[in-house]
């Protein structure tokens, strides 16, 4: 029997909430009753207000990865922990200031004019070469394909080798959250076509790098911005090439997905889109919002100190529920009523302090012609919902349309 989201009884923990049919009121009462708490079953802290998860994205004494294990045990000695370990999105070293600053700055220069013109053809393209996204199956592929393929084309990836790069990203990711967090269980098998996929991404981008001629202009604009930043390392530079594709895949592709249900599940606010599209941004700002894709991050404490109040040691993990944060009346009035007017809308889904996300401006950009295309092309609103469940991950919400 399909379980539907009001009989749900409330995840158990904040790792199972991700991929919850509903866990907003778990995450609303956390966010209004237990600000910053440490969950002694589990051994973790939670951040879940506003002010806590602020303080500890904001906080220098809260690194991404434990002091002692920039990468986990389980990808050590393989081509995955090269991509891992190089990422400005888990490191904390002297060195990652400068890549941050070349992979922001790369991102920042590209016209989002360019962007949404290769967005379109490339929807158009995959309605030829997987057929137009009429069944929910189908709308689950496309949603995977756009935003990861716009990107690749960005870095000067040829299209014939998109299907190589989307499998190896699925099993470069697989294997890296599965030794990050647990979930899922990093088998050796797992592990090992990780490593597969992280050697075949790593040896596409450099290839592609090391040739003007093949450059995208993402990659020629990462590659000018990090040498004029003093970033000498050309490995840095490919790994966060690539980093731009990890990063996006299964988010951008969530959101699309968040959006759609939001819209089934809206019949009114569908007939208004569909008479004026340009209701889809604030909508899909409001999707960011209220269902957001990165339910939470982690953090790890570089020294012993306070947080929130609270004396943590060194080493010990916080949970960072941005969706709970999102949900804080003291960020939002009326946290839990779904409003595409609002006008003082505020969130904490890309992040904050210094590892904010770069490509916010980006995302939904993609986001809303991937809604566009797919709302014109007859995408199946009404089966959407029946055939609904969630990826299981520790961190991302990933609604899955299967047939
Ligand atoms: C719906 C889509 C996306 C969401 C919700 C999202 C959200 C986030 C969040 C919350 C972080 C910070 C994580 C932390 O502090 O622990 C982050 C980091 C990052 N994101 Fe995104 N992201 C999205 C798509 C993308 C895309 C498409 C790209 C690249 C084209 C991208 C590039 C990055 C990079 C490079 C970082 C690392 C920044 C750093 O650590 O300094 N993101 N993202």
């Amino acid at each position: 029997m399909k379980t539907t989201a009001s009989a749900a009884a409330e995840p158990d923990h904040v790792r199972a909430a991700p991929f919850h049919p509903d866990p907003y009121p778990y995450y609303g009462r956390l966010a209004r009753e237990r600000k910053f708490h440490h969950d002694a079953a589990n051994g973790w802290w939670v951040a879940a207000s506003a002010a806590a998860v602020t303080e500890v994205l904001t906080s220098d004494i809260c690194l991404t990865r434990p002091p002692d294990a920039a990468i986990p045990e389980a990808l050590r000695n393989g081509a995955a922990a090269e991509i891992f370990g190089r990422l400005v999105r888990l490191r904390d070293d002297a060195a990652r200031g400068k890549l941050k600053d070349a992979v922001t700055g790369a991102l920042r220069s590209i016209d989002l004019a360019l962007v949404a013109a290769l967005t379109r053809r490339r929807a158009i393209e995959l309605d030829h070469e997987q057929g137009p996204p009429r069944d929910p199956a189908s709308t689950t592929r496309f949603m995977f394909a756009l935003p990861v393929q716009v990107v690749a084309g960005l870095l000067g990836i040829p299209r014939e080798r998109f299907g190589d790069v989307m499998a190896w990203l699925g099993d470069y990711g697989a294997a890296a959250a599965a030794a990050g967090t647990g979930i899922p269980f990093p088998t050796s098998e797992r592990i090992a076509r990780g490593h597969g996929g992280a050697r075949g991404l790593f040896d596409l981008v450099r290839a592609i790098a090391a040739d003007d001629r093949q450059r995208g202009p993402l990659l020629e604009a990462l590659v000018r911005e990090a040498r004029g930043a003093g970033c000498a390392d050309e490995d840095d530079i490919v790994a966060n090439a690539i980093g731009y594709m990890v990063q996006g895949h299964a988010s951008t592709a969530s959101l699309i997905g968040s959006t759609l249900l939001a819209l089934a599940r809206r019949p009114a606010l569908c007939a208004e889109v569909d008479a004026d599209r340009k209701l889809l941004r604030p909508l899909i700002q409001e999707v960011v919002r209220f269902d957001p894709v990165t339910s939470s991050t982690f953090r790890f404490m570089a020294r012993d100190g306070e947080i929130a109040g609270q004396r943590l040691r060194q080493g010990e993990m916080i949970m960072v529920l941005l969706a709970a944060a999102n949900r804080d009346p003291v960020l939002n009035a009326e946290p839990d009523r779904f409003d595409i007017a609002r006008t003082d809308r505020r969130y904490l889904e890309f992040g904050a302090g210094a590892h904010v996300c770069p490509a916010d401006r980006f995302v939904l950009l993609i986001v809303e012609i991937a809604v566009d295309h797919l709302l014109t092309g007859g995408v199946p609103l009404g089966r959407l919902e029946s055939s609904l469940s969630y990826g299981v991950s520790g961190h991302v919400r990933t609604p899955l349309f299967k047939a």
